[in-house]
């Protein structure tokens, strides 16, 4: 973990919003999972897809809201996981989602506060608030 260092970015778009998961992507080694934070339409997708795009994925990503994960092939898989609508840490088990936590991907989750039983310690956490403006502020703590 020592390749990480925190960050504290305003994005004013999509577009920053997704070069900054690019380059957030380029730190991410394998068997990382990343916590994204924030509220509905704060970006979190939109900064996945940055990520998914920084480690070779070349399929379009979409929210997995419904099917709860999204497994992309990139230069390491790439699991996309949305928690929004599970009930909690059993129901996040029983759709078989540690798999994905602890293989040889990479693993970035949405609404990581509704299974907070399941995400690792060293999980990387990225928060993205929404500022009065309208812009994003999108920050990592580091470890
Ligand atoms: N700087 C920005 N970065 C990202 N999205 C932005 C930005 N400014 C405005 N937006 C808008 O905010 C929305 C972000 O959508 P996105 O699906 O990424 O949010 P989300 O955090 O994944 O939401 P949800 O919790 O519903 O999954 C989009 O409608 C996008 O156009
Ligand atoms: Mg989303």
């Amino acid at each position: 973990m020592d390749n990480f260092l925190p960050f504290d970015f305003i994005s004013s778009s999509t577009e920053e919003t997704i070069e900054c998961g690019r380059r957030f992507a380029a730190r991410l080694r394998e068997g990382e999972v990343v916590s994204l934070r924030g509220p509905m339409g704060a970006g979190k997708t939109y900064f996945t897809k940055g990520i998914a795009a920084g480690l070779g994925v070349k399929e379009e990503v979409t929210s997995p809201t419904y099917t709860i994960v999204h497994e992309y092939a990139g230069e390491k898989p790439v699991y996309h996981i949305d928690a929004y609508r599970l009930q909690g840490d059993d129901d996040f088990a029983a759709v078989g989602g540690e798999d994905f936590l602890y293989g040889d991907g990479v693993a970035i989750i949405e609404w990581s506060e509704r299974i907070p039983d399941s995400i690792p310690h060293n999980a990387i956490v990225v928060e993205i608030r929404i500022l009065e403006d309208g812009k994003r502020r999108i920050i990592c703590l580091g470890f």
